[in-house]
């Protein structure tokens, strides 16, 4: 098996961004911002939204941060938005999902404006993306595509499988892979997949991407193969001191032994989304610097 780490992708993204920023605020304009929403106490958001607040500070961005209780009104987080949609000193906007039941998460996501839309959820987002045009890319695909870019692992004329089929991950990445210049034959597998393995077993690239540990173990993948891992899922564990690890969506100890090369969790992909968050967010400064 070969481990595809990110730490080291993520550390020089961040590190040029950083290098970008300091030449962007010498240039004369204002750092670049990011407004961060969160709604109610899930653990694994409260940590992202954390880990998306330090990333701002270590390359001295600005950091907005509203958090909202569980039970708030769609109203009151609309009303944050459009506020947040008008100041000139917000660049992006970004709404941690999922989002409680009684909000309408599409209707959250269609208020901001899509030049402040860094995750790049917005429907004129995903219909430019589709069609190839300019726009922000939602960073765990744009993620995935360095980390495939640092590895020299080539998607032209190659069969990639893509489990899971959310907006977020699923459909943006089959976007993405299908356009000229990456020109990969994507299949996308999901709950009501008949045989998932079938498809998996002649697939030189698997994005998994469910949400569910154990998704698929070495006897889904051909020799040969990369897996690409995008689950971050907390397993219950009472002999960490925080009550859980982390596993990713592959029952990664079945690869040990055969030729494959896989991204880790955690170290991997999580790794990446965090940064192109941060380089959308740049390139939001830099638009509205234009
Ligand atoms: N929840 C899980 N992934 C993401 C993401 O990339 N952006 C937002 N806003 N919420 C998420």
């Amino acid at each position: 098996m070969i481990r595809l780490g990110c730490k080291e992708i993520a550390a020089s993204v961040m590190s040029q961004l950083k290098n970008d920023t300091e030449c962007f605020i010498q240039q004369g304009n204002r750092a670049p911002s990011l407004a961060v929403v969160l709604v109610g106490h899930d653990g694994a958001s409260e940590t992202y939204v954390r880990k998306k607040e330090e990333a701002c500070s270590s390359l001295g961005f600005l950091h907005f941060q509203y958090s909202f209780d569980e039970d708030c009104s769609e109203n009151a987080l609309l009303a944050l938005i459009d506020e947040l949609n008008e100041r000139e000193d917000v660049d992006g906007i970004l709404v941690q999902l999922p989002l409680p039941d009684h909000i309408d998460e599409k209707r959250i996501i269609d208020r901001i404006r899509p030049e402040k839309d860094v995750d790049g959820f917005s429907p004129q987002n995903t219909g430019r993306l589709l069609i190839g045009e300019k726009c922000y890319i939602p960073c765990t695909p744009k993620g995935i595509l360095r980390t495939l870019e640092y590895y020299n692992i080539g998607t032209a004329g190659k069969n990639v499988v893509i489990i899971g089929r959310s907006n977020i991950v699923g459909k943006p990445m089959a976007a993405l892979l299908m356009q000229k210049g990456l020109d990969a034959t994507v299949t996308v597998c999901h709950t009501r997949t008949s045989d998932l393995k079938e498809h998996t077993l002649s697939a030189d690239i698997i994005i998994v991407a469910t949400g569910h540990p154990g998704t698929i173990d070495e006897s889904y993948v051909r020799d040969g193969a990369v897996v690409i891992d995008v689950g971050v899922n907390r397993i219950p564990d009472p002999t960490k001191k925080n009550g859980f690890h982390l596993e990713g969506d592959c029952d990664y100890k079945t690869f040990a032994s055969r030729d494959v090369s896989i991204t880790p969790v955690p170290g991997g992909i999580g790794l990446m989304t965090v940064a192109m968050l941060m380089s959308n967010t740049f390139e939001a400064a830099q638009r509205r610097a234009k």
